[in-house]
């Protein structure tokens, strides 16, 4: 029998069930000589073809004394993410180092979590996104104003900080009511890359305890001290002299905590950092992705400029256009299934339990990846292949064989922020400027906390020959 306590949170089941541990098997193990071998020489696709090995089972990796149970198939995803969500929770080692960034309030677990979920759920609900639509066009379209300028000579840019520049700026506007000056928020980019690359070493040693000094550390708690100097002095601003304002600063100021009383310092800047980096390296991260695809696809992308073409028309990119963008929306879904920049996320089992017919013990670390199942041929025929066809015939056949916004309780808060603001951004930018055709390929992918393309992506565009008005 597996018990674990109800959340009290919307949404999520009671978490008493009948597990069945008569009929369990031990999880076949991939032994470390094989694990080793494959993730040193290239741990992208070392795991992948570990993961296409399993075909669905559940293996358990071998690594020394951390053996990680590596799950792909969308039931057990299911019962992890949601069924049996307050079973596998937030916590254990490979958590430890993300939590001295972003501390213990939304992407943490239990009350601290609940309460953060409580403060700022309905500031994403997708009425309330709906209702910041027009906002977010007006903002995307001047914030691609700037890269459209700063693109006219013709020679490349840095797509990834070119994006971060437009995201920023409109997150910043449309839910950060803009108090994090521009200049200061450009600060973030560079740090968050440190951060995305320099925690590598933990994830891949994740029982080395804190204090050990590790390569790495030192960039990661420069990158941390770059976001607090720059996010540190609004909170206290907005601390001091509390305006009333309905933005992700003000709405964590005046809320309360687990125990009823008002949040302190450390706990606003937990939710303010954590909202901050959710909402702007995700989206950019994704968006510098579809660059370098567009370029390699070009009957893609000629179907999509058709699309932005027919529906903008000589118009400035507006919210009444996202409802008629259904390539640039298949688009974007396919890029989030080939490169979900959550790409993987551990869960510790507080219980012993049974995942199909796997006996995980309690205290189990459990790997789940929307990179891996969304690559599973079971699931997605021909599954490297890039092909938005798939979004515009229907979709996933199974609920958890696509989830780059997670599941569950956990699920994503800003799924419909990034849908809309996403489809406003390449809409814009299309309607301006275009990647020039060239015959570099997609990068590949470097191991990082988010998936990052292994080199810098520099691209040169050119201005949509004609018409339409900045
Ligand atoms: C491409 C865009 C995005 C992707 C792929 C993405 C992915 C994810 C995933 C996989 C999770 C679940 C993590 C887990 O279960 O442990 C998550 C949670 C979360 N995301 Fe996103 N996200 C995106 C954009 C955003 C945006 C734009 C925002 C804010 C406006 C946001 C805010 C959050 C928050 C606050 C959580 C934690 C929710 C909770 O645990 O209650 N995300 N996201």
């Amino acid at each position: 029998m597996c018990k674990a306590s109800r959340t009290g949170v919307e949404g999520v089941t009671t978490m008493s069930s009948d597990v069945d541990f008569g009929r369990a098997r031990k999880a076949r193990r991939v032994p470390l000589h094989r694990t080793v071998r494959r993730l040193i020489r290239d741990p992208m696709a070392g795991l992948q073809s570990i993961a296409q090995e399993a075909d669905g089972e559940i293996v358990r990796l071998q690594l020394g004394w951390f053996r990680p149970y590596l799950v792909t198939h969308p039931d057990h995803v299911q019962r992890i993410l949601r069924d049996e969500a307050t079973n596998y929770v937030r916590q254990g080692m490979f958590w430890s180092p993300l939590s001295r960034l972003f501390g213990q309030g939304i992407l943490s677990d239990g009350p601290p979590w609940e309460s953060s979920r409580r403060n700022l759920q309905p500031l994403f609900t997708a009425k309330r996104v709906d209702a910041l639509m027009a906002r977010m066009a007006a903002v995307a379209h001047e914030a691609v104003d700037d890269l459209a300028r700063h693109v006219r000579s013709g020679e490349p840019v840095d797509v990834a900080t070119e994006m971060s520049r437009v995201v920023n700026r409109t997150i910043i506007r449309v839910f950060f009511a803009d108090r994090i000056p521009p200049a200061e928020a450009d600060q973030i980019i560079p740090a968050l890359y440190d951060i995305a690359t320099s925690m590598v070493v933990r994830m891949a040693l994740p029982w080395a305890p804190q204090r050990l000094p590790l390569p790495g550390d030192r960039a990661f708690h420069r990158g941390v001290g770059t976001i607090d100097d720059v996010l540190l002095p609004v909170i206290r601003d907005v601390r001091r002299h509390p305006d009333g304002g309905d933005d992700v600063i003000a709405t964590l100021c005046a809320a309360t905590g687990p125990d009823g009383a008002e949040l302190t310092e450390r706990q606003v800047r937990d939710d303010v950092v954590t909202m901050f980096i959710t909402a702007t390296e995700t989206t950019s991260l994704t968006l510098t992705w579809l660059w370098p695809i567009l370029r390699a696809h070009p009957d893609v992308a000629r179907r999509l400029y058709d699309e932005i073409d027919s529906v903008l028309g000589d118009d400035r990119v507006r919210h009444t256009h996202v409802p008629r963008l259904h390539y640039v929306r298949a688009v974007l879904d396919e890029l989030l299934r080939l490169y979900p920049v959550g790409w993987i996320f551990p869960r510790t089992a507080l219980a012993a339990d049974v995942l199909g017919d796997t006996r995980i013990e309690a205290g189990a670390t459990l790997l789940i990846s929307p990179f891996l199942t969304h690559r599973m041929a079971e699931f997605w025929p021909d599954p490297q292949r890039f092909d938005p066809e798939r979004f515009v015939a229907g979709g996933a056949p199974h609920r958890y064989a696509y989830f780059p916004f997670g599941g569950g309780p956990h699920q994503c808060l800003g799924r419909h922020v990034f849908q809309v603001e996403a489809q406003l951004i390449v809409a814009s930018v299309l309607s301006r400027i275009r990647p020039v055709p060239s015959s570099a390929g997609v990068p590949a992918l470097k191991v990082a906390a988010t998936l990052l393309p292994e080199e810098r992506v520099r691209m040169a565009f050119e201005p949509v020959a004609s018409r339409r008005a900045a």
